[in-house]
């Protein structure tokens, strides 16, 4: 896709712009330099307020936020996601996927829509959003849905998943399995999938997902907690289950616009409401997702120019795609 685009087109995967020349003009501009400097944590702050009580309080911002956008309207649902992710309609019937953060339901419509047996657990960590979510997907006529779709709160950066998703002897099942089969891999040279684990639905829990979606939900999560919510994530997944992600890029629009007092880290801003936003570079994504164990399918820039409608204004958003698989 090339040029101008109305809004409500802006988030198709897409390059109408190259990532490097947007941060060398970034980098070349001394209003913007505030962006790039360091972040200094004043050394108490870091070990009392931020790592006890910072993402509470994320959290309650998030629960404020939706209490304010009660009328559910914010988040609008996100009509391009099934084809960033063809997989959520050509997997196997029945298949489970796990939306996390799922706001009031943008990101679990089109999936539950796209595939008539796909099973949808979602979480959040506002019960009101949940409750919005739930009206949105029951006004859909979207077929048996009270079997398909499982809304549950959770707040899985600071307690994890629930054990029902995948239960503690299950996770270590799998963790042992695959110690196993790398040394397998080593003295004989090949793996065997029938030899190894999968975290079947049992007595115990569902024995996992085969599929995460973390759809503009990890950039909500303060930096310090996102390695811990990622292996969350790895955890839930069945073997050579995947994680689908995409969140704010460094360098788009809406981190410029932020002021050098809402910096609360390197790349992370706090809104006026209290919410958090980080922005990924490529390394970063790489690294935390790899560095949970997965193992890399995909990850690229989007890069694209839309049309403010208002005011006519020209945007340059950019996001980051990826694909993240649990090694088998
Ligand atoms: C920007 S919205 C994205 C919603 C949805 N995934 C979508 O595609 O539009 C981020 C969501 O993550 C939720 N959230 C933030 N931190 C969370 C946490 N630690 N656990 C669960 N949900 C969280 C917020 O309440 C919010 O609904």
């Amino acid at each position: 896709m090339n040029g101008v685009k109305e809004a409500e087109a802006e988030e198709y995967h897409s390059k109408d712009f190259e990532w490097a020349t947007l941060k060398q003009e970034i980098e070349d501009d001394p209003s913007l330099r505030y962006h790039l400097l360091p972040f200094h944590f004043p050394q108490q702050e870091t070990t009392t307020a931020t790592t006890a009580t910072r993402q509470p309080e994320s959290i309650r911002a998030w629960q404020r936020f939706h209490i304010q956008h009660s009328s559910g309207k914010f988040f609008k649902e996100r009509r391009y996601l099934l084809k960033e992710f063809p997989e959520l309609v050509s997997c196997g019937e029945f298949c489970r996927v796990l939306e996390v953060g799922c706001g009031n339901g943008s990101t679990a419509l089109p999936i539950l829509r796209g595939n008539k047996t796909i099973i949808l657990y979602a979480c959040d960590c506002s019960n009101e959003t949940l409750e919005r979510a739930k009206e949105f997907v029951a006004a859909s006529n979207i077929v048996s849905l009270e079997h398909r779709f499982h809304p549950f709160y959770c707040d899985f950066a600071t307690f994890g998943f629930p054990k029902w998703l995948s239960c503690g002897s299950c996770r270590e099942k799998f963790a042992q399995n695959r110690q196993t089969s790398f040394s397998d891999v080593k003295e004989h040279g090949g793996t065997h999938v029938n030899d190894l684990c999968s975290m079947e639905e049992s007595t115990c829990c569902l024995g996992g997902v085969d599929f995460v979606t973390l759809i503009f939900t990890l950039s909500a999560v303060p930096l310090e907690r996102m390695p811990g919510a990622i292996k969350e994530c790895f955890s839930v997944l069945k073997p050579g289950g995947m994680l689908l992600f995409r969140d704010y890029g460094l360098y788009d629009m809406t981190m410029l616009r932020f002021e050098p007092d809402q910096r609360v880290g390197f790349r992370e801003y706090m809104r006026s409401d209290g919410t958090y936003s980080y922005f990924f570079c490529l390394d970063t994504v790489r690294s935390l997702f790899v560095g949970a164990g997965f193992i890399e399918v995909e990850v690229e820039y989007c890069c694209v120019k839309s049309v403010n409608r208002r005011n006519g204004k020209s945007m340059r958003r950019v996001w980051v795609h990826g694909k993240f698989q649990k090694p088998i």
